[in-house]
């Protein structure tokens, strides 16, 4: 099977150019103008429209069991919203189950895609219980095609890791080629302020951000990246959003230390006062790290451009407002008592590339290229997956999305393919929307239409030793 690609204009990390696109089976074949149409079983016209390498969104939660639900959306319905905003790869956080192996987690979580991938999809290993056996398991990982570990500073008595765990886990982490992830918070100052703010009868949703303030991530961060500094190890700095965190990232990588960090597309649009809608709205828009203050946005923005952040993902989490009340699985509405039962998370795999396109760069912030490389050149340098994923190169997967840059689209829950019954972006304007996405050369959505089918996305085995950008 053959398609060739007519009069689009191909947009890479590195280049702008007009060119015509050969795919042969999987793979991108033949770059070239002017190329016969002859000869092809399909032949797409992409006039006026750009190409754009398929976007990889390395922060999502499929199916997660959380807070005594589980997320929303599943690897079928996640894939599918995933394909209309033009996200053709993810990585997903594996949960190592309480006092079980790293194994029978990535078990649980190849039996949750089996059957319902549509896009192609990689794990990261989601660490809960790192106990000796747990650490000596570790480089095993790379054998189940996992090269990234998630470990986490907040959630304590459940997931926390103090800092002997962690700096032991990034020397093993580094000797192997792994990249440690940090979710960086500070668990016990957490615990603490959420104690007292309980105490006190204060249990409406704004009191999680009171309890989760900008300073105790920046706190976490510049730990992490300091250990990181000292062990001289890979380390990637998951939902960063706030200026106080940014600062030590900096900071540490003017140092040279090798540390990376990405945002989330809500942390961009979402703030403290959201929390604070009335009717329980709030709960929609609880998250960890919370959502902040206006003044951070620009900041996030010019680190985006400026490569201090390296990658914008979505953390997709998804909840539905009302859940059980509507006979559907539990999710929002648990946490009415007090905003410690709130299931943390928001939707996003389908919005991030409008999003980002159009408030980055028709907004004049980044260019195009800074657009892919942000959505999916660095994610696939950084995850190993590059030059398979991430570009538009001769030999790389035909994952490509034909774009429109002025097509306009109103976002809505009314029309958006997740699993819930909000959307984050409710009524959001933008202009820039993809018309068709190819996954390994196949078209899985056609304007309107979905094409892709449930078990076709494949599982990506990632390399080791991504780069650090
Ligand atoms: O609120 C969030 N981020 N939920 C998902 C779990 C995590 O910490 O990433
Ligand atoms: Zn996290
Ligand atoms: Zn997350």
């Amino acid at each position: 099977m053959t398609t060739l690609i007519k009069n689009g204009t191909v947009v890479t990390a590195g280049d702008t150019f007009q060119a015509d696109v050969v795919i042969e089976g999987e793979q991108i074949a033949m770059l070239g103008r002017n190329l016969p149409e002859a000869g092809h079983d399909e032949v797409i016209d992409a006039a006026g429209l750009l190409l754009l390498p398929g976007g990889i969104d390395v922060h999502t939660h499929l199916e997660l069991p959380f807070g005594g639900t589980v997320s929303s959306d599943d690897f079928f319905t996640g894939h599918r919203a995933a394909a209309f905003g033009g996200t053709t790869t993810h990585i997903d956080f594996v949960i190592q189950p309480m006092g079980g192996s790293l194994k029978q987690g990535v078990e649980t979580w190849h039996q949750k895609a089996e059957g319902k991938a549509c896009i192609d999809y990689g794990f990261h290993m989601a660490i809960t219980d790192l106990r000796d056996e747990v650490m000596a398991e570790i480089p095993s990982m790379l054998n189940e095609g996992i090269t990234s570990l998630k470990l986490f500073m907040a959630y304590k008595g459940l997931f926390q890791v103090d800092d002997t765990t962690l700096y032991r886990a990034m020397i093993t982490a580094a000797e192997h080629g792994m990249l440690i992830m940090v979710h960086a918070e500070n668990g016990d100052v957490i615990a603490e302020r959420r104690a007292k703010l309980l105490a006190e009868g204060k249990t409406a949703p704004h009191y999680h951000a009171v309890a989760q303030p900008a300073l105790v991530e920046a706190e976490a961060t510049n730990r992490a990246v300091t250990l990181a500094g000292i062990a001289q190890a890979p380390l990637y700095v998951v939902h960063m959003t706030c200026e106080e965190s940014i600062e030590p990232l900096a900071l540490g990588r003017a140092k040279g230390f090798p540390v990376m960090g990405e945002t989330c597309t809500q942390y961009l649009f979402v703030f403290e006062k959201d929390l604070a809608r009335p009717n329980y709205e709030g709960a929609k828009f609880i998250c960890s790290p919370p959502v902040r203050q206006p003044k951070d946005a620009p900041v996030l923005w010019q680190a985006l451009a400026d490569h201090t952040l390296q990658a914008v993902s979505t953390d997709h989490c998804p909840f539905w407002f009302e859940g059980g009340v509507q006979g559907r699985i539990p999710g929002k509405e648990l946490g009415k008592p007090s905003f410690d039962k709130i299931p943390n998370g928001m939707p996003g795999i389908e919005d991030r590339m409008p999003v980002m396109w159009h408030h980055g760069v028709n907004a004049g912030r980044y260019s195009a290229n800074r657009f892919v490389e942000i959505t999916a050149t660095n994610p696939a340098k950084i995850f190993g997956l590059y030059p398979r994923k991430g570009t538009i190169a001769i030999g790389s997967d035909a994952d490509i999305v034909l774009w429109d840059p002025e097509k306009p689209h109103t976002i809505s829950a009314a029309t958006h393919h997740m699993n819930t019954d909000y959307n984050v972006y409710e009524g959001m304007e933008v202009k820039g929307w993809p018309t068709r996405v190819l996954l390994r050369g196949q078209s899985i959505v056609a304007g309107e239409d979905w094409k892709g089918k449930k078990g076709s996305g494949q599982f990506l085995r990632r390399r080791p030793n991504g780069e650090v950008l």
